[in-house]
């Protein structure tokens, strides 16, 4: 049965509310496919008696089910090469100079869905760079879902997911055999620190930091949102510091503080000139 108007307002409000993330009339469909296996899981045969349910307000682990199904985490390896080419090309060697003395690179990728995109970023570091083997790696990958960070953490990846841009001799050299599936090796896998982190929230204190990747998740939040967390990667961003942002997102008309370069064709953001 299609989804109610006044419960789909209802589901559109409370995930505008928690996530930012905004769902716009004509997704009925979307809320219907993702949230009615949440439904069956709590035994509830309609959305209408899950949305009952949501309306009582007093279930907090089921509203955060609800926030985590209605996340679209799309993702795969090497997404766009572009931006990690630029990445490749122009800012790392600028790291390299900028912070030789104290051999220390700090990025963030807000925006970390299952992984690809954060392990794509240590095992371009680990081919093209390896005079970065005795420097810090200081990277923190965050998602609002508690779900796909556990799934960072686990490393573990299908054939299937594996299939989706990496390329065979990497696979073999950064991943090892976890029965049909993959794992990410241990070495690639403690250059990194997963967290849970909704970017529509204050942020905890975090460094100042030299890369921020935030690609494909601000394509999902309304202007006010874009204009809050472009300010905050503003203020963290170290002289010199890149952001990257997805294809189909950009930081005109939103932050006035960035500037936009064209490496490698990928735009890619510093603070500067607008
Ligand atoms: C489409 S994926 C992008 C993944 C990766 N950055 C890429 O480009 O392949 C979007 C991710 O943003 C996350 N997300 C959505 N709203 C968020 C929020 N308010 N705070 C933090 N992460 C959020 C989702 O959970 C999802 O994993």
């Amino acid at each position: 049965m299609p989804i109610q108007a006044a419960d789909f307002d209802f589901v559109r409000a409370l995930v505008k509310q928690r996530a930012a993330i905004v769902l716009e009339p004509g997704k009925e469909y979307l809320v219907e496919a993702r949230l009615l296996p949440v439904a069956r899981s709590v035994g509830c045969d309609t959305l209408e008696s899950l949305v009952e349910m949501l309306r009582a307000g007093q279930n907090a682990a089921l509203q955060t089910r609800v926030i985590e199904a209605m996340t679209t985490n799309e993702t795969s390896w090497f997404r766009d090469l572009h931006p990690f080419e630029a990445f490749c090309s122009k800012v790392v060697p600028e790291i390299l100079a900028t912070r030789k003395s104290e051999k220390t690179i700090r990025m963030w990728c807000g925006a970390a869905s299952s992984g690809q995109e954060p392990y794509t970023v240590l095992i371009l570091l680990a081919e093209r760079f390896p005079q970065l083997a005795d420097w810090t790696i200081d990277f923190l990958a965050t998602d609002i879902s508690a779900e796909m960070i556990a799934k960072c953490q686990a490393g573990k990846y299908s054939q299937l997911e594996m299939n989706r841009g990496m390329p065979t001799p990497l696979l073999l050299k950064y991943f090892e055999r976890d029965g049909l599936d993959w794992r990410v090796k241990p070495e690639l896998r403690s250059r990194v620190q997963f967290k849970t982190m909704n970017l529509a929230v204050p942020w905890p204190a975090m460094r100042t930091l030299d890369v921020v990747f935030l690609r494909n998740v601000m394509i999902y939040f309304d202007v006010a949102t874009k204009k809050q967390i472009l300010s905050g990667v503003h203020r963290l961003l170290r002289p010199g510091g890149w952001l990257f942002l997805g294809s189909a997102e950009s930081t005109l008309g939103v932050h006035d503080g960035f500037e936009r370069v064209t490496e490698a064709k990928a735009v890619i953001y510093r603070p500067g000139k607008g």
